[in-house]
């Protein structure tokens, strides 16, 4: 491994753009299938890599392929397992902090109730050495009053989640569609993000009404703030943290969203890299995903570990958890300075 690729692998890392139901291995989808009697699409694993490499709409070819995955999940025992193996990844990956988003409407309909999804959830999380915070993501196709119920919901479980955020199809689902969710979101004191995704119409639009209507303290990809420069400054005044993902299906030539995230690093946006769906996409996990991003974007150690503070600035731990973390990534990136050169060829 070369000196740069240690030093990502060895990285201490923070992933805010998560999707619990989008770490279903291949080989577990099937597995669950099976279990769960379940008939899907697919009957082997070539089968399932094969459909990852979908062409445009992106979004949609996406989400069709997500949702069928996530299908197989039908029990708290299947959400346990598949949060442990993540969270037992990222172990191996140096992935330190999590802020996982689950997708509760998609699992009340399979007939997993939403207090046995956050026992499953929370049953991984205490058997991990990670540190994780859950994030209530509301699919954006449904109604604002699914939503409000999910709220309700997760009344009794409030000190198990940190914040709530908005995902799924996004044509059509303006978030001022769920205005009111958000407002009352606030009130209980969720901390609060929305998906506004590559490529959808609408799409600066979308992010102004995050900002502006919603309030939001994240946004979820956010490549068209790039669109307009009062967004810019919108994001910069407000501190506001993009988590993007430079995710890649097998046949595209590179991590996606390469120029955008220099352009972001160089406006001093607050931009991370996240994984989004990691078994759904070539590009994977953390270190994979993180070493194609500097190899192929060109980026310096000082600009991955910048990725990397503003994952951890941008995180909704509190201040002293964020400061313990932050040292250590300083200490990481001073240690890489210290030792110094790639090795000659
Ligand atoms: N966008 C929208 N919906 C999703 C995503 C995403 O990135 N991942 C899982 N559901
Ligand atoms: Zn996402």
């Amino acid at each position: 491994m070369d000196h740069m690729a240690d030093f990502i692998a060895t990285m201490p890392k923070a992933e805010l753009h998560l999707h619990i139901e989008g770490t279903v291995a291949a080989a577990k989808v099937l597995e669950l299938a099976e279990r769960n009697g379940i008939d899907i699409p697919f009957s082997s694993e070539a089968e399932l890599l094969a459909a990852q490499d979908y062409g445009q709409p992106a979004l949609a070819n996406f989400l069709k392929y997500h949702y069928m995955c996530t299908d197989v999940l039908r029990t708290g025992r299947d959400v346990y397992e598949i949060t442990r193996d993540f969270l037992d990844r990222c172990v191996i990956e140096n992935v330190r902090h999590v802020e996982l988003s689950f997708d509760p409407q998609v699992h009340i309909k399979r007939g997993i109730a939403f207090d046995e999804l956050i026992e499953a959830l929370n049953k991984a999380r205490r058997g991990s050495a990670v540190s994780t915070q859950l994030v209530m993501c509301m699919n954006r196709e449904r109604s604002q009053d699914s939503a409000l119920e999910m709220l309700d919901l997760a009344a009794r479980h409030r000190a198990d989640i940190v914040g709530v955020g908005l995902d799924s199809f996004e044509a059509g689902n303006p978030p001022v569609k769920f205005q009111e969710f958000y407002r009352r979101a606030r009130e209980e004191g969720y901390r609060l993000t929305a998906h506004c995704d590559c490529d959808q119409e609408n799409a600066v639009e979308h992010a102004r009404q995050c900002i502006h209507v919603l309030g939001v303290e994240r946004i979820d990809h956010g490549l068209h703030v790039l669109d307009d420069p009062q967004l810019i400054a919108d994001v910069i005044e407000r501190d506001i943290t993009l988590t993007m993902c430079p995710t890649w299906r097998v046949s595209d030539p590179e991590p996606r969203r390469l120029p955008a995230l220099r352009r972001m690093l160089d406006l001093g946006l607050r931009v991370c890299v996240n994984t989004d769906d990691p078994e759904e996409f070539a590009s994977r996990y953390m270190v994979n995903t993180m070493t194609e991003v500097q190899r192929r974007g060109g980026f310096s150690a000082e600009e991955m570990t910048r990725f990397m503070r503003y994952a951890f600035e941008g995180a909704w731990l509190d201040d002293a958890q964020k400061a313990a973390f932050l040292t250590e990534l300083d200490s990481h990136l001073a240690r890489h300075l210290r030792t110094g050169k790639e090795p000659a060829a």
